[in-house]
């Protein structure tokens, strides 16, 4: 094995964390779509495939690196949601936390003198910052539009061609 102990575990968790992400996300896609947010729904079902893809990197890191991923049980997400504010909220909240579980597998690839993990999660660095920034400038269409029912569905629109569009790779 190519990695501490302890690194092996913060991946792992960072496996279940991603995968987390991408179940919170269906099912937040799911209720956008029986709830009329057909944007909302594209968006996040979008979203939940993102963070699968996630979770793959952080799986092959791991074989490549001889620590052998652990494929864990998700908790179920909430099926329900109050707005398609509150939801986007609560996608913010997550994001936060993932970045913070990063940050800290950033700071244990430091003391370790871990040049091949710090090396491999540069890339999430980057990418956490474009996450926050996304549900964050989502967050800010509501107070720029308003709450009401047209500006709702005006926001749910915003997010349909935000599905539409094929997201910047942080990398490239
Ligand atoms: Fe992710
Ligand atoms: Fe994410």
């Amino acid at each position: 094995m190519k990695i501490s102990t302890k690194m092996k575990k913060a991946l792992n968790d960072q496996v279940t964390l991603e995968a987390a992400a991408s179940n919170s996300y269906l099912a937040m896609a799911s209720w956008c779509e029986v709830t009329g947010y057909q944007g909302g729904a594209d968006y996040f079902y979008a979203q939940s495939d993102e963070e699968r893809t996630h979770m793959l990197k952080v799986v092959h890191y791991l074989n490549d690196m001889g620590a052998i991923a652990t494929i864990p049980a998700i908790k179920a997400p909430a099926s329900s949601y109050k707005s398609l504010e509150g939801l986007i909220k609560t996608a913010l909240k997550n994001e936060q936390a993932v970045t913070k579980a990063i940050h800290n597998m950033v700071e244990i690839a430091q003391k370790e003198k871990d040049h091949s993990t710090y090396a491999f999660l540069e890339w999430f660095v980057n990418e956490q910052v474009q996450e926050e920034t996304k549900f964050e400038t989502i967050l800010q269409k509501f107070d720029l539009l308003g709450r009401d029912k047209l500006a709702v569905h005006e926001i749910d629109k915003i997010l349909a061609t935000d599905a539409a569009t094929p997201e910047s790779d942080p990398a490239a």
